[in-house]
């Protein structure tokens, strides 16, 4: 049996799930096979992954074969930045329902706590060199998102990339109360206060780029020497180490790969504990760094 956690909606959550920002189109379909029969339930989509479309053949693959149930899955899709208009926020979750195929979403996230001027630009450039913002306002969208809920076509909501600012904002004007927020988190970027504050609220966290995402291979937690040296001490890998961190702080974590080997390895989890020793070592590597931070491709200092 694998870990779930209870969403402040009541609805269950796998803790562990596939990640497919940076699936390739070629690939995530059989990324998504391989999970689901490796007992993954939980994948973590975004329409700006620009796969959706392969992610939702592959499930109708599943279903049609009897592989799984529509009812046994927990999908995630996101609202890209362009999209928040609250006439836009409907045609978008609709859109990316058509693409997976489903006839609804377990949870919807504002991907980012910003808008973007509308279009088919997925960031809209201006001449200044900035991200083109546009006069909407969070709490315009999230009613929006309130309303997808009402309709049925989700079942929980909730935000990716939001500070604790904004998420107090948010608590103040939300009907429906976020039942999520997704964040980057590894020993790294270890958000501990972050994770304090959701915990008193009861929004559950989600870890994505737990193995550290981007940057050189050398930089990343996968080959930090404490990590290497935990993950000796268990005969596990060092990716299985930051796994298992996340899922004992509490968080969901979603592991991004396409190899299916990697696939089973993220999965091989559930065997072994790291001790109270072990999880104070992983704490002390944070260093607030992060590996996903757009603010300088989008001229904005988001998490400033
Ligand atoms: P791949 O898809 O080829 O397996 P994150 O989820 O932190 O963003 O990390 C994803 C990156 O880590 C991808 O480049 C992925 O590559 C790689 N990765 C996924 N699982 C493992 C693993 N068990 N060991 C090493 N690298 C991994």
């Amino acid at each position: 049996m694998q870990p779930t956690l209870t969403l402040n909606t009541g609805v269950t959550i796998p803790q562990l799930g596939l990640g497919t920002w940076k699936s390739e189109t070629a690939s995530v379909g059989e990324a998504v096979k391989t999970a689901v029969r490796t007992g993954y339930r939980h994948v973590d989509c975004a329409h700006v992954y620009g796969n959706e479309a392969e992610i939702g053949e592959a499930l109708q693959d599943l279903f049609a074969a009897g592989e799984v149930n529509r009812e046994e899955l927990f999908i995630t899709s996101k609202l890209w930045n362009t999209d928040h208009h609250p006439d836009t926020v409907p045609l978008a979750c609709r859109r990316t329902l058509e693409n997976l195929r489903l006839e609804y979403l377990d949870l919807y996230l504002v991907h980012w706590g910003v808008a973007f001027a509308p279009g088919s630009e997925k960031n809209p450039m201006g001449e200044d060199g900035r991200i083109k913002t546009e006069n909407i306002s969070l709490q315009e969208t999230w009613h929006a998102l309130e309303a997808l809920v009402d309709e049925g076509l989700v079942r929980s909501i909730g935000v990716a990339n939001y500070t604790t600012p904004l998420l107090i904002d948010l608590l103040n004007y939300a009907r429906i109360q976020p039942a999520v927020n997704q964040v980057e988190i590894h020993p790294y970027n270890a958000q501990f206060a972050l994770t304090e504050f959701c915990r008193d609220k009861n929004i559950t966290l989600t870890a994505y780029s737990p193995l550290g995402s981007f940057g050189e291979a050398s930089e990343k937690p996968l080959a930090d020497p404490v990590v290497k040296a935990i993950a000796k001490t268990h005969s596990v890998t060092p990716a299985q180490v930051l796994i298992r961190w996340s899922l004992q702080r509490g968080l969901t974590v979603i592991p991004k790969s396409t190899n299916p080997k990697r696939i089973a390895e993220n999965f091989a989890v559930f065997d072994f504990t790291l001790s109270q020793e072990e999880m104070e070592q992983l704490h002390s590597l944070d260093q607030h760094r992060r590996f996903v931070d757009p603010s300088e491709s989008w001229g904005i200092p988001y998490f400033s």
